[in-house]
């Protein structure tokens, strides 16, 4: 179903290919956890592009390659590439694209991974397109909240912190729709959902409330998904510093929201959620982080075709 294919965004996915995915990563878990030494992609090579700083989605990414029995090659950051002497996107990929099998790339403008995929032959998944898209991410925090919740659909996710650069929360909010997800966004007024994006949404069904009450919304919400103020992509530092700390997420805080609410986050977190957070049992940002293996393991191993 999705051999050859490239991942670029949350929009493309049918739920039955999501299904899919978080299907074979649930077994590909259960084969790693048992020890098993996985060679589905032996003797492939796969590039890992990161133009933009990643500690988890490349360390995971290239974990999975690893586990999947595969080889990597990489660029940890763009000074060490040709990037710095002026080469064109397009030509970067042209090139990668004739030494691998795959290729997984962060940049950070908005639009890159289209018009990578566009150049590369081979499939291309996209890893953070600036403040655009993060589809990887998103199929890690739906498979997240299966595990978690036990279900997925059906629920009141509550999003918080910068809507309008972060890619997650753009990806996340198409797949809660998919599935029937009632949404609140809460942020500061300058850092909105882009309203592009809510209108697609709410022309696909979605049931969106934007507000700036979080207790209201968090006494309701099954699920809060946070998010760092996405301080790089600022042009002007002194708005960033108007908008810092607007929204923090403490143990009180947390007290007051329904029984049992999960408290998702992409990572990595400044100050929006207080550590004294962290021992509360629906804190589940860092088995979060761990699922992305496991995600990207099944990604890889489709769009090869060797799952
Ligand atoms: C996110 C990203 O890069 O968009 N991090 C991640 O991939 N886990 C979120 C962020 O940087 O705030």
């Amino acid at each position: 179903m999705l051999k050859g294919k490239d991942v670029l965004n949350t929009a493309q996915f049918s739920l039955q290919e999501l299904n899919l995915i978080m299907n074979t990563a649930a077994n590909f878990e259960k084969r790693v956890k048992s020890g098993e030494i996985i060679r589905n992609m032996e003797g492939q090579v796969v590039a890992s592009l990161f133009f933009e700083p990643s500690t988890r989605t490349r360390l995971s990414f290239e974990t999975a390659i690893n586990r999947l029995g595969a080889r990597v090659i990489t660029v940890a950051n763009a000074a060490s590439s040709s990037a710095s002497k002026g080469e064109t996107l397009t030509d970067t990929i042209r090139t990668v694209d004739g030494y691998v099998d795959v290729i997984v790339m962060r940049h950070p403008m908005k639009g890159s991974a289209q018009i990578a995929a566009d150049n590369a032959k081979h499939p291309f998944i996209n890893a953070g397109d600036g403040s655009g898209q993060h589809p990887t991410q998103a199929l890690l925090d739906i498979f997240t909240i299966r595990k978690e919740k036990g279900a997925l659909g059906g629920q009141i996710v509550t999003f918080v912190g910068d809507l309008k650069y972060g890619r997650t929360v753009h990806s996340l909010s198409y797949f809660m729709t998919l599935y029937g997800n009632k949404m609140f966004f809460i942020s500061p007024k300058s850092l909105r959902m882009p309203s592009e994006i809510t209108a697609d949404l709410r022309s696909r069904g979605a049931e969106i409330e934007e507000t700036e009450d979080l207790k209201k919304a968090l006494s309701v919400s099954d699920i809060v998904y946070v998010t760092r103020i996405q301080k790089e992509r600022f042009k002007d530092l002194a708005e960033y510093e108007k908008v810092k700390g607007s929204y923090i997420i403490n143990r009180a805080i947390i007290n007051q929201a329904k029984k049992g609410i999960t408290i998702l986050h992409p990572l990595p977190r400044v100050d929006e959620i207080s550590t004294d957070v962290d021992n509360y049992e629906g804190a589940a940002y860092f088995r979060q982080a761990h699922n992305g293996v496991y995600i990207r393991m099944a990604l890889l191993a489709l769009v090869t075709g060797r799952t």
